[in-house]
């Protein structure tokens, strides 16, 4: 078997169908997993992503008829990938345009027959919203929350927390920091309107290319301990952890959750490799190989003989010592019992991943890792 897979996309294009829906930071390129499934899988197999953000791994294992199992410490990601990987029908299609039309209405009233808006309580609100952005935030999810259709409900849902940031006084995806941005009226309502217009036609767009019964599954779980999964229940594995002391992906999405009444606590004490840990709980680099080794037994567990573990992963700084992750983790694997099939290095600031300057400082390498059981 040749193990050799090119994983510089850095000119295609990541936003065909539901791919482009809602903001996550280190998004795959989809042309990765789906050049993986496209070599290595075959009909009827289980695909499983233990760390999948948004979704991308699992959409692709769809679109190509394959069962899909998403796991995500976030609430968020595990919501985001359901609606991104979900094919609606042509019922929840109608559902979706007559919910349109009522935000239509709202926005062309807004001005002169507002209703009374009692402001979601969240921890918070003040700094991070200006009033009449929470004001209609408030409104169009209390219309949403009595929507009877699940997929339609989460759908809209998604809408919302996809301009969550764009309309808060957070700086940006990845940075937690306070602007003012000076939003006017209607805009949180016209946004969600236009959005909702455009995620709709590529999730129908994505649905009509679904065409087989398999299954998606997904689990809000550390995936440190995945007993909810049957040992040898998965085919291949296609994911990429955090890259330790980069992000904060509970904190990026802390807003978003708390609008939608997600659970904020369970992904901040789990996440791992997060800035949270290594920058402000100044906790031990070693924390992070005992945290990836408990991750690779779980991989290794779930995966069938033979199986196979495709793993992107970066080099990280942690207290000033630059982490070589794919010697790390060399250095482990034998004790998991993983074959290395091929470890393919690329430098990091060749890639479509970097989010800014001082992630692809020099001598910093992203890896795909292929492991065989
Ligand atoms: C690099 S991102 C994955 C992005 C994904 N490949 C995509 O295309 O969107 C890493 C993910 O790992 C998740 N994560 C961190 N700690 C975790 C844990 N203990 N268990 C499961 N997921 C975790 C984060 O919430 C984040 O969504």
């Amino acid at each position: 078997m040749n193990y050799n897979i090119n994983f510089d996309f850095t000119n295609a294009d990541a936003m065909y169908l539901t791919h482009s829906l809602h903001p996550y930071p280190a998004k795959f390129p989809p042309q990765l997993p789906k050049s993986i499934l496209k070599k290595f899988a075959s009909k009827g197999q289980t695909i499983l992503d233990p760390f999948c953000g948004s979704g991308t791994t699992l959409v692709e294992a769809r679109l190509l008829g394959y069962n899909a199992i998403g796991v995500d410490v976030n609430g968020l990601s595990s919501l985001l990938s359901k609606v991104k990987a979900t094919p609606l029908s042509e019922q929840e299609h109608k559902s979706i345009k007559s919910f349109l039309s009522k935000i239509k209405k709202e926005i062309s009233s807004w001005e002169t027959k507002r209703p009374e808006i009692k402001i979601k309580k969240i921890e918070g609100i003040e700094h991070w919203f200006q009033k009449n952005v929470s004001e209609e935030l408030t409104h169009i999810l209390n219309l949403i929350n009595k929507i009877d259709d699940v997929n339609v409900r989460d759908f809209f849902k998604i809408v919302v927390s996809s301009i969550i940031v764009r309309v808060s006084n957070q700086e940006s995806d990845t940075r937690f920091a306070a602007k003012n941005k000076n939003i006017p009226n209607n805009y949180a309502l016209k946004l969600v309107y236009d959005r909702a217009n455009e995620y709709s036609e590529k999730i129908m767009e994505y649905s009509k290319d679904i065409i087989d019964s398999g299954f998606l599954k997904l689990l809000n779980a550390d995936s440190r301990n995945l007993t909810m999964l049957e040992n040898k229940s998965v085919d291949i594995i296609i994911t990429s952890p955090p890259y330790a002391n980069t992000y904060d992906y509970y904190l990026y999405h802390k807003f978003r959750k708390r609008w939608l009444d997600l659970d904020v606590h369970f992904a901040q004490y789990n996440e791992i490799g997060s800035r949270r840990e290594y920058s402000s709980l100044k906790k031990p680099a070693n924390q992070w190989t005992i945290d990836l080794k408990k991750c690779f037994a779980e991989m290794y567990r779930l995966l069938k003989k033979d199986g196979l573990a495709f793993i992107v992963i970066g080099d990280s700084v942690i207290k000033k010592e630059l982490i070589k992750i794919d010697g790390v983790i060399q250095d482990f694997i034998p004790e998991i019992g993983f074959d290395i099939c091929n470890i393919i290095s690329s430098d990091l600031s060749r890639h479509s991943k970097i989010f800014n300057p001082t992630f692809a400082q020099k001598g910093k390498k992203e890896h795909l890792i292929i492991l065989r059981k």
